[in-house]
């Protein structure tokens, strides 16, 4: 049978969105939106291909954090893997209190870039203006009760849910959750969880409780935070930039510079015209000086490695 989504883009026998409506395409990017997909029962999200990935996973292309009591950064270490099947590193996972971000996934398996660039394609295909570039996939599993602190990230940003359950909460995409001053220092400093949070934001949220085959999408910049279930989680991020998102965030850097660095508040956030082009010149020349940091993820010293037979599924480096 031919869904309304098959009928819409014609071509696609098999789509990767299963229950795509017309009006999913006018809300994309406008507000938080749930759309079903069907990569929790893909091959290359199989068991086997999820322990194969990350037995092999290259060390320079991922991050394994052990998180603290109540999840506060403060309490965040790096580890590492050495020698563990792909099955001992997931079941360590599954008992400890840690994740894996298994970043540039296309880099390291070409197959999943042909998935991601299905996945644009299909997207393109229903919203015949939205064009894609910087297309990045990546590969969380994290274990029960992990948490994702409040946020908001650069990029566009959808969430897949492969298995487990979690709770995402939404905020809106407005002061006082979230400012321009907000994205500018995200924008200078690489960083992006340490935005101000307190509890009654809760009362503000959308909240969406994702299992495997939904697949989150919000409005460019929106502040979310996340919290699994006590259940192991298997999460894909997809990021991308389109034309109008490269020129907000050249703006943002401009603007980042303007009143942190110049004491000149910004009023104009207009992303063509004289105004645009006069940032888009200063946030050129300066984006390599000290001002902007360059976003800093190196590796820093790891202090645990995975361990599936220890408590907590991990050993601390000085004792292994
Ligand atoms: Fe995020």
């Amino acid at each position: 049978m031919r869904t309304e989504a098959n009928q819409r883009s014609g071509m696609l026998a098999n789509p990767i969105f299963t229950a795509w409506r017309a009006i999913d395409g006018e809300r994309w990017g406008h507000e938080p939106m749930l759309l079903r997909h069907r990569l929790h029962e893909h091959p290359l999200f199989s068991n086997e291909a999820l322990a194969r990935l990350v037995e092999n996973y290259p060390r320079e292309h991922y991050n394994l954090v052990q998180w603290g009591e109540h999840g506060s950064t403060g309490s965040w270490r790096e580890g590492e893997i050495v020698g563990l099947s792909g099955d001992a590193i997931i079941s360590a996972i599954a008992r400890g209190r840690v994740w894996i971000n298994m970043r540039n996934l296309p880099l390291v398996d070409p197959g999943y870039g042909a998935l991601m660039n299905g996945i644009f394609d299909e997207l393109e295909d229903y919203m015949p203006e939205f064009r894609t570039f910087t297309r990045k996939l990546g590969l969380l599993i994290s274990s029960p009760m992990s948490r994702t602190l409040y946020h908001a990230d650069l990029p566009g940003q959808s969430l897949w849910q492969i298995r487990g359950v979690k709770r995402v909460y939404v905020y809106p995409n407005k002061a006082p959750f979230q400012t321009p001053e907000m994205i500018e220092r995200i924008a200078l400093s690489g960083v992006e969880v340490n935005m101000a949070f307190e509890d009654w934001y809760d009362n503000h949220a959308k909240v969406f409780e994702i299992g495997p085959g939904d697949m989150l999408h919000w409005p460019l910049n929106t502040p979310h935070r996340v919290d699994n279930l006590d259940c192991l989680n298997v999460s894909m991020t997809m990021e991308y930039f389109t034309e109008d998102i490269r020129r907000t965030h050249m703006v943002t850097v401009a603007n980042g510079i303007l009143r942190s660095k110049l004491g000149v508040t910004p009023r104009r956030h207009s992303i063509s015209g004289p105004g645009f082009w006069s940032k888009a010149v200063l946030q050129r020349a300066l984006r390599d000086t000290r001002w902007v940091r360059r976003e800093n993820r190196a590796r820093r010293r790891p202090e645990f490695r995975l361990d599936p037979e220890a408590p907590g599924g991990v050993v601390d480096i000085a004792a292994a």
